[in-house]
C-alpha cells in the first residue's frame, strides 16, 4: 500500500512539470512505446516507463536512440550495474526490485532501441 502511495505521489511529481522542449513526435513515442513481451510490459509499465517516458525526469527517453547512443557504448555490465545499484538519478532497481538480470537487459533493449549482448 505504502509503495502503490509512494509511486502516485512520484508519478504526480514527474507529470507536474513537464517543460522540457522536445520535439512532439518523439514524446509521443516515449509516451506509448511498449515491449512486445507482454511480462516484461508489464514490469515496464509499472517501473521504468514512469521516467524513462517522461522528459521531465532527465531519463534518456524510450526508443531516443540518440540519447542511449552514449549510454550503450559503455557496454551492457556498466547499464546492468547502473540499473541495479543506481546512477545519479537512476534509482536502484529502477523501481523494479522484484526484476532479474535479464529482465533489466530486456528492458534496456527495448529502451535503447538495440540488442545487447545477454
Ligand atoms: C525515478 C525515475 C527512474 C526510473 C523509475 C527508472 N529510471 Fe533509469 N534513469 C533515470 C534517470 C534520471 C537516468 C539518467 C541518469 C544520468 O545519466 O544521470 C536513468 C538512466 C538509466 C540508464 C542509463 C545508465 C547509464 O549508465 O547511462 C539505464 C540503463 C536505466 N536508466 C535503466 C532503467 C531501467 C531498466 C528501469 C526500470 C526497471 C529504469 N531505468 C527506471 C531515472 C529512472
Amino acid at each position: 500500500m505504502r509503495r502503490i502511495l509512494f509511486l502516485s505521489v512520484l508519478l504526480g511529481l514527474l507529470t507536474a512539470c513537464d517543460n522540457t522542449p522536445k520535439p512532439p513526435s518523439e514524446r509521443a513515442t516515449a509516451a506509448t512505446a511498449m515491449p512486445a513481451d507482454p511480462a516484461l510490459a508489464q514490469v515496464y509499465d509499472t517501473s521504468c516507463k514512469l521516467c524513462h517516458a517522461n522528459p521531465a525526469s532527465g531519463a534518456p527517453l524510450s526508443g531516443d536512440r540518440a540519447a542511449w547512443r552514449p549510454r550503450v557504448a559503455q557496454g551492457a555490465d556498466t547499464l546492468l550495474d547502473h540499473s541495479i545499484n543506481g546512477y545519479n538519478g537512476m534509482p536502484p532497481m529502477g523501481l523494479c526490485m522484484q526484476c532479474s538480470e535479464e529482465q533489466f537487459l530486456g528492458l534496456i533493449s527495448f529502451m535503447a532501441g538495440v540488442e545487447l549482448p545477454q
